[in-house]
């Protein structure tokens, strides 16, 4: 068999997702933000990593997504390509680094790919950037959509809710998918919607959906890594947690503490 590089082989993995919406075979997909957890998610059944601006919560502390910046996601996605071995990384566009012109916008995409290693970018929003799609795809970079949830417009949405449950609301997001996937997006993140919607929106398009609180027909599925793994307390309502690595975590390091406050730790064996 011909070996391919990482990159080559991660980029016929995204150019496949539409074959497994067609053969009605699901997406999986997890966030990861740095070298060690990509390294470990590497070699799980999954479809591809995003390095989602989520980082500015899971990682960084922040209540929103908004303070992150591009050089942040270029360093994080560094660090998350270096780990990924062959599976595609794709990257957040972080807020304003895309909607002020479609020129910058290139530019930014850009960097996750040049400096990065990214195979694919990531925006938010819909019809309103699909000059902006159709100008970073024309640059060769392929672009994943999300809508619904969008947690970059928090201050014009007024807080992070459920998109999508009033019929005209409904009618409109089905336009924007439209839209998104006309610009030439190879996929469409679907945040926080009614099931029933992104259904609808699933069966209306020939790219890939990816839900996140939309209910189980979309055609495939992403979550936080950390969410996944319960290292917090308090899961939202469209996460479940297969792990309680906070409660593991914490139990360890209660241990340590004990041990080395009761001369146990070092014992001989670790001692030089
Ligand atoms: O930033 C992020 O992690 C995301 C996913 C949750 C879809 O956008």
């Amino acid at each position: 068999m011909q070996q391919v590089s990482p990159s080559v082989a991660a980029a016929r993995v995204l150019a496949g997702l539409r074959a497994k919406k067609q053969q009605r075979e699901r997406i999986v997909a997890l966030t990861a933000y740095d070298w060690l957890t990509a390294s470990w998610l590497a070699h799980c059944p999954v479809d591809f990593l995003l390095v989602g601006d989520s980082l500015a919560n899971v990682v960084a502390g922040h209540e929103s997504t908004l303070p992150v910046t591009m050089d942040e996601m270029v360093y994080h996605t560094r660090m998350v390509v270096r780990g990924a071995g062959g599976v595609p990384v794709i990257a957040d566009l972080p807020f304003l680094s895309y909607e002020v012109t479609p020129e910058a916008a290139v530019l930014n995409a850009g960097r996750l790919v040049k400096e990065a290693g990214a195979t694919a970018v990531k925006l938010e929003g819909g019809a309103e950037l699909a000059p902006t799609i159709e100008r970073i795809v024309r640059a060769h970079i392929p672009v994943l959509g999300h809508l619904g949830l969008t947690p970059q417009s928090v201050l014009e949405l007024g807080g992070y809710k459920v998109q999508g449950t009033h019929a005209n609301d409904a009618e409109r997001l089905r336009a924007h998918a439209r839209a998104v996937q006309e610009a030439g997006a190879f996929a469409l993140v679907l945040e926080c919607i009614p099931g029933t919607l992104a259904a609808l929106i699933t069966a209306d398009l020939a790219i890939p959906t990816i839900g996140i609180g939309a209910g189980p027909d979309c055609d495939g599925q992403i979550l936080v890594t950390h969410d996944v793994l319960g290292w917090f307390d308090q899961p939202k309502k469209f996460v479940k947690q297969y792990a309680h690595c906070r409660q593991i975590a914490t139990a360890a390091i209660t241990a340590f503490a004990a041990d080395v406050r009761a001369g146990r730790f070092p014992a001989t064996e670790h001692t030089f």
